[in-house]
């Protein structure tokens, strides 16, 4: 994928709330305006990177675009599953992201079980690659030290689509 790696940011919305009560993995939901704006390369499926959550600590995460075939979703979202045990809830702080490989495709899974096993092994992926010097360089790209972290900057279309920063 070209577009790889891939920048961008946004203020996080409510999902549909299954990530923390049914899979016990939560995960923040990126707005349309960022969905709408992924480069046509950028496929759907599982992508492995790094997030930070407002000028927080900079995390390694797991994230999902697509429809969720699971759960039979008509929206198409882009969630993201930063590996940190954070003391509560972010929605509406700036969470920015840079997405630097690719796992699988989603798809459908016969249980909810089977949905969490396949999740912890993306998680588990994620970390190996991105212990990598190739990948563990972005995570201290000036991106993540950039200035437009204020959830009222990134709700415009300019700054959250900000690849090639
Ligand atoms: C790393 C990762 C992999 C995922 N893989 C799939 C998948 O293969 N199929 C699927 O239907 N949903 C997949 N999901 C999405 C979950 O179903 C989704 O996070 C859950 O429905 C919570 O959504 P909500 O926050 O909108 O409620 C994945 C999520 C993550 C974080």
């Amino acid at each position: 994928m070209k577009s790889l790696p891939y920048f961008c940011r946004g203020e996080v919305v409510r999902g549909f709330g299954r990530g923390s009560k049914e899979l016990g993995i939560p995960t923040a939901n990126f707005p349309d305006s960022v969905v709408e704006h992924l480069p046509a390369d950028v496929n759907t499926g599982i992508y492995y990177g790094w997030a930070c959550v407002g000028h927080g600590d900079v995390h390694k995460m797991v994230m999902s675009i697509g429809w969720n075939p699971y759960y039979k979703n008509s929206k198409k979202s882009m969630e993201t599953h930063v590996i940190h045990t954070f003391k509560e809830d972010f929605y509406g702080e700036v969470l920015s992201v840079v997405m630097v490989g690719y796992i699988r495709p989603e798809r459908s899974f016969d249980s909810l079980d089977a949905l969490i096993s396949a999740i912890n092994s993306d998680i588990e992926e994620a970390k190996l690659k991105l212990d990598q010097p190739e990948f563990l360089k972005l995570k201290t790209d000036n991106f993540f030290s950039s200035s437009s972290h204020s959830p009222s900057a990134a709700t415009t279309a300019e700054n959250s689509i900000i690849n090639g920063h």
